[in-house]
């Protein structure tokens, strides 16, 4: 099986490998399975859109995988490192080098500029402040952000605070940006250049898990899961919304 994973016929590098992973809340009468032994794997520059019904489970696989909630079972190997069912405090490392962040409503600090929300983020990861100014400034005009660096986010629109977001997700060169509906709050425009940007970050070689419940969306990504009842299954925009579920082709 572990050689399988590194012998696969295209050249692309394993950043992601979930194994048998599974998580429920509860006891007893009470006890909900929720996700029931999900298998996932995603390539280095890999743009994965997760889609199912709410509550199903996305947001826990989410957080599993970003080290912050510990599994029941299972496995992650996630770049050097291997973590699943330890406790989020032994999972330090995965949460300041391994993964970054983006929310559905962005989590800025208010007060802050658009530059210091960045560089604050990396000074908590421990970078030196200096390298920290330096980083957060090139992750800034990566998303396109050069002429809004010292605006706070109110006076930003909902569409660059997003992607002050991101710069501070990919700020720390992390190799995988875990979004959780990040483009719920937006307007479609500003949605799909959040999209197009991911897209830009994939092809340097960032990896990206995105929950969405726009089929639209997901439909740009390169590949779309279904987590439904548990499990993941690969997905078409078909069989996830049905033929019948209005979705225009282009
Ligand atoms: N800490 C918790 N304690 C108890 N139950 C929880 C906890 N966290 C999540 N759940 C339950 O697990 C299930 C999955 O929740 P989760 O937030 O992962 O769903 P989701 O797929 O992200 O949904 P949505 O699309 O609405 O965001 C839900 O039934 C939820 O109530
Ligand atoms: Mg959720």
């Amino acid at each position: 099986m572990i050689n399988d994973i590194h012998t696969k016929k295209d050249s692309k590098k394993v950043l992601l490998n979930v194994n048998e992973l599974t998580k429920g809340f509860g006891s007893g009468r009470n006890r909900l399975e929720v996700l029931k032994g999900i298998n996932l794997e995603m390539n280095d520059g890999e743009l994965v859109a997760l889609m199912g019904p709410s509550g199903c489970g996305k947001s826990t696989l989410l957080n599993i995988i970003g080290g912050i909630l510990h599994a029941d079972g299972g496995s992650i190997s996630l770049d050097k490192f291997s973590y699943g069912t330890e406790s989020p405090s032994k999972v330090v490392d995965v949460r300041r080098k391994g993964v970054g962040w983006i929310f559905q409503d962005f989590h800025l600090i208010d007060r802050l500029s658009a530059l210091d929300n960045v560089i604050f983020a990396l000074e908590l990861a421990g970078i030196p402040s200096k390298e920290a100014h330096f980083k957060a400034e090139e992750a800034l005009i990566k998303v396109n952000l050069q002429d809004r660096m010292d605006f706070i986010p109110d006076q930003l629109s909902g569409g660059q605070q997003q992607r002050v977001a991101i710069a501070r997700a990919i700020a720390g060169d992390r190799p995988l940006l875990l979004a959780d509906e990040p483009t719920g709050n937006l307007d479609v425009k500003s949605g799909e250049e959040i999209m197009d940007l991911f897209k830009e970050l994939c092809k340097e070689g960032v990896s990206i898990l995105m929950v969405t419940h726009d089929p639209m969306l997901a439909s740009k990504a390169d590949r779309m899961l279904l987590l439904k009842d548990g499990l993941t299954a690969a997905s078409d925009i078909r069989s996830a919304w049905g033929t019948d579920s209005g979705v225009e082709e282009e």
